[in-house]
């Protein structure tokens, strides 16, 4: 009797509490239990987002050993999402939503172009692997690079293009916030920012539509200081590889991918830059990169197509030849 009350009572007045025993979605799979994977799998139990959390990886003993030590941390951290981790496909059946953060990372000196044949066939063949298991996933891509990733997925997966999303903007959105942060010694909540295109040095921050509490950042940072931010939201991710040496970001990466998984559980209806796939909009056709899109339950709701500058959509179009291009050398891989 108590208990029902209080299962009731947390329900009604505390939304985005989810009382046990009342998920929206039953299953997530997180494919790479690295740095990303392991990261966004804690994050996702921690948050409630799905009653099973399984963690994939074809080492053995890792998924394993992690997932049973963040399942020991539900008591302290106060969830009970039941956390599993395995070497076996077969039990990330029956999944709502699959993450895929497979593949190999970065080192000091290469660019996520020269990871696109090694992890275009690793993606390949575990898309072909979820796919066994799983009827009607949404995917999230995570693994670089990560447009040509998120087509090679789509591919390889045969699901409509509204469940296969990359994510990449939400994460170059946050390094520019996160810098624009520090610049003006304000807080990170107040900004809001967009960058489009594809997840690499080509991405397109978009100035214009940058803001604090409303206030464009044009009228609050010099042009170049705002152009010193840019260039390091373009340059955030081997800068953080520079420091690593031996791997890539995984905290900001992580953090921004189950921000996805969030909007697509809860079914928040956000705007957010995601990789998804363009057919005409922005002039760019059949190629798979990052713009505003509607995220909710049933994936890519909407793409949005704002205004650019000549220049901007000059660069978001050049940004999109080059997925393009890599897309193409993948043609005999996938056929
Ligand atoms: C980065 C990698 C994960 O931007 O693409 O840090």
């Amino acid at each position: 009797m108590q208990q029902r009350f209080i299962k009731k009572y947390i329900s009604v007045t505390s939304p985005h509490f989810t009382p046990l025993n009342n998920y929206r979605i039953m299953k997530i799979t997180v494919i790479g239990a690295g740095n990303v994977g392991a990261t966004a799998a804690l994050r996702i139990a921690e948050k409630q987002l799905a009653k099973n959390v399984v963690l994939i990886d074809i080492v053995e003993g890792v998924p394993q050993g992690k997932a049973l030590d963040m399942y020991e941390s539900g008591p302290v951290g106060l969830f009970d999402t039941c956390v599993f981790g395995s070497n076996d496909y077969k039990d990330s059946a029956d999944s709502d939503i699959v993450l895929i953060t497979a593949g190999l990372a970065r080192k000091p000196g290469m660019s996520r172009e020269d990871l696109l044949m090694k992890n275009a066939t690793i993606i390949r063949d575990v898309t072909k692997e979820v796919m066994k298991y799983s009827a009607n996933p949404i995917i999230v891509m995570v693994s670089n690079p990560l447009d040509v990733m998120t087509f090679v997925a789509q591919k390889a997966s045969g699901l409509p293009k509204e469940r296969v999303i990359g994510m990449a903007g939400v994460l170059d959105t946050a390094r520019f916030k996160s810098f624009i942060a520090e610049a003006l010694d304000i807080s990170m909540q107040d900004i809001s920012a967009l960058v489009l295109g594809g997840h690499g040095d080509s991405m397109v921050p978009v100035v214009n539509y940058t803001n604090v509490a409303g206030i464009p950042l044009t009228e609050l940072l010099p042009q170049d200081k705002i152009d010193e931010l840019v260039t390091r939201t373009r340059n955030g991710g081997i800068e953080i590889v520079n420091y690593l040496k031996t791997g890539s970001a995984f905290y900001a990466p992580a953090a921004s991918a189950v921000e996805m998984i969030e909007a697509i559980v809860k079914d928040r209806k956000r705007i957010i830059p995601c990789t998804t796939l363009l057919e005409g909009q922005y002039g760019i056709d059949n190629v798979f990169c990052g713009v505003p899109i509607k995220l909710g339950k049933n994936g890519v709701e909407q793409i949005l197509e704002i205004n650019l500058s000549g220049s901007e959509l000059e660069a978001l179009q050049q940004s999109a030849a080059i997925v393009d291009e890599n897309c193409k050398a993948l043609a005999a891989l996938l056929a």
